[in-house]
């Protein structure tokens, strides 16, 4: 009895030290007693923190080129790749400096060696299959097969590591509200000094928008477009029943209504379709499209009614050229024409804008045929959470002559069919953009977007920023100096978040210093091409199997996807030709000044 007692005695002494211990005396936060091993993050170049028991972790350095406890020693091969690697500056640098040099290049077999070298070293960044989601920091079937989950490049921060981010920063995050008023909230209007303009912006919200359709309502981390790619659903609806709805169910075309003599959409009384429209809105007034949410702006109706008008052109080619083809193959094949149009847009005028290469980008899936590459995608969380590029958006939209502020423009259901598609594609091409990376960028209408993209990134528990630098090749940065190239910047950052390490991945991709004469730094083009790359190539149409003539209706359908580009798909479907670019027009071009309507 007695050695029982001293026994307990002795137990209670050893737990008290190991409290005092453990709170470092006068720490009152409750902290585990055991820190798990994987909030410090100690597996590099990708090894996988496997935790055993209470304080062990191993790192699993499969594949990775190097081995030692935390995956840190560079097998022979690694190393000497390491010593002849150049850096991302280096090569963006090249990229995008000595006209001369690809001027050559642009006309040489080393423009395909050169678009395959990108591709696959792109590409190779993203896990496929795809691996994590954010229910599941381990791989397992669940994970693998439930696609209404995105998936997640890195997996979640362990729920019972001592900070939010795991171990470095502060226990309580900045507040977002905080964050966005004082670092993303524009002050003056910055243009993109790339030249970037509205049509480009709306194009990236509308192509985007096919497979960023986050569905809050099943909790966090669960999308509603489960093609997890370029499906065209934005166009189509993202399932069956709606397709049908919108379809005419003749020569395979789209429901459409005239007005003016102009096709457009059809409105929501007609098809019955859902779309979110607030209800002063009559359903009379609704146009109907593939995307629920593009009523929002007339930049995306524009885009869905290029679009529509386009799959009923190409239908009606494809009905000259087979007129035994029943509707159903009409329809089905326009749409992988049409999603074949817009792989070849994105790649050969969209990215190669963004990315402001010397080099001419190609889309010639054949590029990839030799090389181990899946035909599949899954969309990643941190790809949409990088995709909030609201910087775009200008302080109000410049429109033949009228300055129309966001109260007129936003559900503004009578400015599309007012101005005509050709007014407000010279207009949006001509109206500068801003510049998304660099801070204080974002109009007072979207703040609200930036504060729940951080606010999702927390409950999400989204690893820190240093951690995707290094998950993405990069060095992680040393201090916010480094990171931000501005003191003041820095000494606020520093104050807010404590650790460098302890940065979050959205505001820090909005906040590093940009590269010079570009639109953002080097992180969201690190990050954000790998997602992108993977997802056009990764398309079915891309594959041995697909991208031949008789998938697409013949060679004349083949033709369409191969000269398909921005500016055939505005001037095939309107009645005269506008200004159309995802640039605004050069100083001294003939277009700098808006230009007479030409009628064409
Ligand atoms: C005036 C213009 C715009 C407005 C009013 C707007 C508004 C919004 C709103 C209200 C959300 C939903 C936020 C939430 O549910 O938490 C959203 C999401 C989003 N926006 Fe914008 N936005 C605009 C322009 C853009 C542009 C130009 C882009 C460029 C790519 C963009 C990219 C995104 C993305 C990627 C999402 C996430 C979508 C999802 O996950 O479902 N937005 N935006
Ligand atoms: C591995 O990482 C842990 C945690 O970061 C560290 O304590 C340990 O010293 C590292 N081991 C080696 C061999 O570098
Ligand atoms: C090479 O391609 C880039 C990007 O399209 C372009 O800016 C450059 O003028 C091209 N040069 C030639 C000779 O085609
Ligand atoms: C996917 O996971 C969610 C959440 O656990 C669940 O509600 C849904 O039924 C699953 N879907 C399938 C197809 O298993
Ligand atoms: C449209 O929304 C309403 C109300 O949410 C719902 O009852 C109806 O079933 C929906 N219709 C379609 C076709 O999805
Ligand atoms: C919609 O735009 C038109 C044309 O710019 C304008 O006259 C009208 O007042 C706007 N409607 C709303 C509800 O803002």
């Amino acid at each position: 009895m007695k050695s029982v007692k001293t026994f307990l005695l002795i137990g209670l002494w050893v737990l008290v030290q190991e409290c005092v211990k453990c709170h470092g005396g006068e720490e009152t936060s409750v902290q585990p007693k055991h820190v798990n091993p994987c909030c410090y993050y100690p597996c590099q170049h990708w090894g996988i923190c496997v935790r055993h028991g209470l304080v062990r972790y191993e790192c699993d350095c499969t594949r990775t080129g190097y081995y030692g406890e935390n995956c840190t020693i560079p097998e022979f091969w690694t190393r000497i790749y390491e010593l002849l690697k150049p850096s991302p500056d280096v090569m963006h640098y090249i990229l995008t400096h000595f006209h001369w040099l690809w001027d050559i290049i642009n006309q040489t077999f080393l423009r395909e060696w050169l678009m395959r070298v990108v591709l696959t070293v792109r590409a190779s960044l993203i896990p496929s299959p795809p691996t994590y989601n954010s229910k599941y920091d381990y791989m397992n079937w669940e994970a693998y097969s439930n696609n209404t989950y995105y998936m997640r490049i890195l997996p979640p921060v362990p729920v019972d590591c001592p900070t939010p981010l795991g171990t470095k920063g502060k226990m309580q995050l900045p507040d977002p509200k905080l964050l966005v008023e004082k670092f993303l909230l524009r002050r003056k209007f910055r243009p993109d000094p790339q030249g970037t303009n509205l049509m480009f912006a709306f194009f990236a919200q509308h192509f985007t928008h096919q497979f960023f359709k986050t569905h809050n309502r099943l909790g966090l981390g669960f999308t509603k477009a489960l093609n997890h790619g370029v499906d065209a659903g934005h166009i189509y609806g993202d399932n069956l029943a709606r397709q049908l709805m919108l379809r005419l169910h003749t020569d395979g075309k789209l429901k459409y209504q005239i007005i003016k003599g102009e096709m457009y959409p059809p409105t929501v009384a007609e098809t019955k379709v859902n779309m979110s429209y607030p209800p002063s809105v009559p359903p009379d007034q609704q146009m109907a499209i593939g995307q629920e949410v593009f009523g929002l702006l007339p930049g995306l109706s524009m885009y869905a009614t290029l679009w529509l008008r386009e799959h009923n052109r190409v239908c009606d080619i494809l009905k000259t050229e087979h007129p035994t083809w029943d509707d159903e193959q009409l329809f089905q094949t326009t749409r992988l024409i049409i999603i074949g149009e817009t792989i070849r847009i994105v790649i050969e005028e969209y990215v190669q804008h963004l990315s402001a290469y010397l080099l001419k980008l190609k889309f010639d899936p054949a590029l990839l045929f030799n090389s181990r590459f899946q035909y599949q995608n899954r969309i990643a969380v941190e790809f949409n959470q990088l995709y909030h590029w609201h910087p775009l958006m200008p302080d109000s939209f410049l429109i033949d002559g009228t300055e129309i502020p966001y109260s007129h423009f936003i559900y503004n259901t009578s400015i599309l069919v007012h101005y005509g598609v050709e007014k407000l594609v010279q207009a949006f091409s001509t109206q500068q953009a801003g510049q998304i990376g660099g801070g204080h960028n974002i109009h007072r209408v979207v703040t609200k977007v930036a504060e729940a993209v951080i606010k999702e990134s927390r409950e999400l528990r989204l690893q820190p920023f240093n951690e995707y630098r290094k998950r993405f090749n990069l060095k992680p940065y040393k201090s916010f100096i480094e990171f931000t190239g501005d003191k003041e910047l820095a000494k606020e950052l520093e104050e807010l978040y404590g650790d460098v390490d302890g940065m979050e991945f959205y505001p820090a991709l909005m906040l590093e210093k940009t590269r010079s004469g570009a639109i953002f730094g080097e992180s969201m083009v690190e990050m954000g091409s790998p997602f992108s790359l993977k997802g056009l190539f990764g398309n079915p149409i891309c594959s041995p199997e697909y991208w031949k003539p008789s998938t697409f209706g013949g060679q004349i359908g083949f033709d369409v996807v191969n000269s398909a580009s921005l500016e055939k798909l505005v001037c095939l479907n309107t009645k005269w030709c506008p200004y159309v670019s995802f640039q605004v027009p050069l100083p001294g071009s003939p277009h700098h000044q808006q230009p007479p309507h030409a009628e064409l």
